[in-house]
């Protein structure tokens, strides 16, 4: 037997893994677009199990979790297909009540159909989706709510199981107050609530975009919401809820991303769809930071020449959102002066900073609070993306790095962004994926035109 040399290893581990190549220092220029947002597709696929009326959702992001979730959809019962940047899903062939252990434990999300599936069907029985990297990930906001719609909730060897009680009864409304205001449990209260009886009040609710465009959804189905991106959400249960055909908000975290990707190539470049009032918090910092940006109704052209160092402090929105603070690091660990980046969402978000000062990036952390002295050039190294989000962080410090950056941890890239590293090129960006074959394009799963089995 021979011993695996080490260039041979070396060869084989990078088959394995797949990998984003950049080389760094090149001015961007011209227009990226924004893909429909992924926090929000995902739950809007949710509300299929609402109905059996057919429901179609355009501008969906071709997404590895956009699968997970059709896939988590399939196996209760419910059929999902893919046309062109459409979804359509049909709810009408739901037959089971369990969620399998393997879907809920690869794609948190897929938690929240406990909401809809228990107001259609009397029943629910979902596995804990459990903690990922940046943080633990507790659902008792979610039970909580159920609770106080009338459902028996239990908790044992790790699953959920959500019992309307008395034969054929349905969900009674109630008043339900959050401790935090959790996107999640926000979005599956609301889909519970919109079939049960009577009145459901919903204090300290999430505001995100993404809750008031799953209540977009529900309200073109036949729901009645009134206060959605508000603190205060008032449901009036119905008996019933017809289809749709609704489409998804662009994705704001994307489009702060590709916002980013301008900034920190000090370039100018035009990213388009951007709704303002999602970005508030992002677009102020950007700006403070020396970006200059405009608005042109659709579209939003940024430039950037000199960077300068901001405090950010992430908050529910409408303060600065988690999603971007990785992001975010990356630019300012570019900028003129010392920033100060406080994480108050997730309790282990800050792994990225490890991977950007293999790069060169001058950042004390203590505990959740990153001390950033930005340095005048990063420099390429082979660096791990953690998560999504840091895994898109990398990618921006690889463009402003001089020298190549290799990127690892594409697993979680592909999760949230579609075809990142196709955009960038397009507008200049010396970025090519080696090793582990093409991204991974939607499988055949959700095929054109056909519903799955
Ligand atoms: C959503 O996650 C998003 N995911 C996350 O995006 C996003 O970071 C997060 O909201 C915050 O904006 C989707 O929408 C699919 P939370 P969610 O419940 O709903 C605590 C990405 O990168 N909490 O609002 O799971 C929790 O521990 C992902 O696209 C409780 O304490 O987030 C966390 O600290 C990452 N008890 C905070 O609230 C609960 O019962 C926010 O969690 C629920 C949550």
């Amino acid at each position: 037997m021979t011993a695996l040399s080490l260039p041979s290893l070396a060869t084989d581990l990078s088959k394995a893994q797949p990998e984003l190549q950049i080389t760094g220092g090149r001015r961007l220029e011209g227009e990226l677009r924004v893909d429909g947002a992924k926090n929000s597709a995902l739950v809007l696929m949710a509300a299929c199990l609402l109905t059996r009326d057919q429901i179609r959702l355009r501008n969906v992001p071709p997404l590895t979790d956009i699968v997970g979730m059709g896939e988590m959809l399939q196996s209760l019962g419910g059929q999902v297909s893919r046309e062109a940047n459409s979804l359509v899903l049909d709810g009408s062939g739901i037959h089971s009540t369990t969620a399998p252990y393997e879907l809920v434990n690869s794609l948190r999300a897929s938690f929240f159909c406990i909401g809809p599936l228990l107001a259609r069907m009397g029943m629910a029985k979902v596995p804990l989706p459990g903690g990922c990297k940046i943080g633990t990930r507790p659902v008792e906001e979610h039970v909580k709510g159920l609770k106080a719609l009338g459902a028996q909730v239990t908790i044992e060897h790790g699953v959920v199981t959500a019992v309307v009680p008395g034969r054929g009864q349905r969900l009674r409304g109630g008043r339900i107050y959050f401790d935090c205001p959790s996107v999640g449990a926000t979005e599956t209260l609301m889909m519970a609530a919109v079939l049960a009886e009577g009145e459901t009040v919903m204090a300290n609710a999430a505001q995100e975009p993404e809750v008031a465009d799953l209540a977009g959804l529900l309200i073109a189905m036949g729901a009645r919401i009134r206060g959605a991106g508000t603190q205060t959400i008032t449901i009036t249960g119905v008996e019933r809820l017809h289809g749709a055909d609704y489409a998804v908000i662009p994705d704001r975290i994307e489009a702060g991303t590709l916002l980013l990707a301008a900034a920190i190539t000090r370039s100018r470049l035009r990213v388009t769809p951007v709704i303002t009032d999602h970005l508030g918090a992002v677009l102020t910092k950007l700006e403070a930071a020396g970006c200059r940006l405009e608005h042109d109704g659709v579209g939003m052209t940024i430039e950037a020449s000199d960077i300068q160092a901001v405090d950010l402090r992430t908050q529910p929105f409408p303060a600065f959102p988690t999603d971007l603070q990785a992001p975010f690091m990356s630019l300012l660990a570019t900028a003129r002066g010392t920033s100060v980046v406080t994480e108050n969402i997730f309790e282990n978000r800050m792994q990225h900073v490890a991977e950007l000062q293999r790069m060169g990036a001058a950042i004390r952390l203590q505990s959740n609070i990153a001390f950033i002295e930005g340095v005048a050039q990063l420099s390429g190294a082979p660096v791990q993306g953690t998560d999504l989000r840091a895994s898109a962080a990398m990618v921006l410090a690889g463009l402003a790095a001089e020298g190549v950056t290799s990127v690892r941890g594409l697993e979680y890239l592909d999760r949230g962004y579609a075809g990142l590293e196709h955009k960038l090129a397009s507008v200049g960006a010396c970025i090519q994926r080696i090793g582990g074959g093409p991204a991974p394009a939607e499988r055949d799963l959700l095929t054109q035109g056909s519903s799955a089995a």
